[in-house]
């Protein structure tokens, strides 16, 4: 397999309340940031703070990132921001398909039509995935490679290629327990599986694919370790300047 750098995104979500609290965020993130050479660090704050946020991260190391797009480019689209709009501010990544938003109703065809809109537009979807439960029957799998294949409708290899896959069960966002890095490791496997499945070994082994969920200083070692991650999606820590630095020191770190 390639050895890639790892990724540590950090998703804001719909936090903070203000812009000076953004601009702190951001400034620590990029000191965070600044002394590591073996990880790529993406932000993705809300849209009202895209363009502050940008002035601070410059053309330093870490990566500007929106928390959705819409899949048209312009138009009769009230309240919507689109691909377009967003890269012109500067942002480099989306995330797309986020369970905050997917359980508002946004469907695998939706998801899908960003994936499309974003690479459409020269923004790195960061597509998120994973099942809302876990069963004894392993159902849950077959949820996962749905929403993969669902995700991906129409995507070339090329294209595929240029996607960060974001595995993330839902029951563990937000919640006290991350996923065990045994479990993390075993769906690592599984999506790459997928992915070779559906175009070949070297989609499924060029690209990154990331763990989310109740990732924090404590447990971000040993699930890039032993979950064998190429990175995470961190939500809460992200917030959280020292937090968020230390999580980048542990991907660091990692050989
Ligand atoms: P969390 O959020 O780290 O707060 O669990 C993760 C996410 O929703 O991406």
């Amino acid at each position: 397999m390639k050895t890639k750098k790892k990724m540590i995104v950090g998703n804001w979500k719909m936090n903070p309340g203000t812009l000076d609290e953004a601009k702190k965020i951001a400034k620590g993130t990029v000191k965070a940031a600044e002394m590591t050479k073996k990880v790529e660090v993406v932000v993705c704050p809300p849209f009202v703070f895209l363009s502050e946020v940008k002035k601070i991260l410059g053309e330093k190391k870490v990566f500007l990132g929106s928390q959705d797009i819409h899949f048209e480019d312009s138009g009769s689209r009230t309240g919507y921001v689109s691909p377009v709009q967003t890269k012109n501010l500067g942002a480099t990544h989306t995330i797309i398909g986020h369970s905050e938003r997917r359980e508002r109703g946004e469907s695998d065809e939706i998801v899908n039509k960003k994936i499309a809109a974003a690479l459409r537009g020269a923004l790195v979807p960061i597509f998120c995935f994973g099942e809302k439960e876990r069963n004894a029957s392993g159902a849950y799998l077959e949820y996962i490679k749905m929403q993969i294949s669902e995700g991906l409708r129409g995507v070339s290899k090329t294209d595929a290629e240029k996607i960060i896959f974001a595995y993330e069960p839902v029951w563990a966002i937000g919640a006290k327990e991350a996923m065990t890095p045994n479990d993390v490791y075993e769906m690592m496997l599984y999506v790459r599986k997928v992915l070779r499945e559906l175009f070949d070994a070297e989609v499924s082994d060029t690209v990154r694919v990331l763990y989310g969920g109740s990732v924090s200083p404590q447990n971000a070692g040993e699930i890039m370790k032993g979950g064998a991650t190429d990175g995470l999606l961190v939500g809460r820590d992200s917030l959280v300047p020292e937090n968020f630095g230390e999580i980048i020191h542990l991907a660091n770190e990692i050989k």
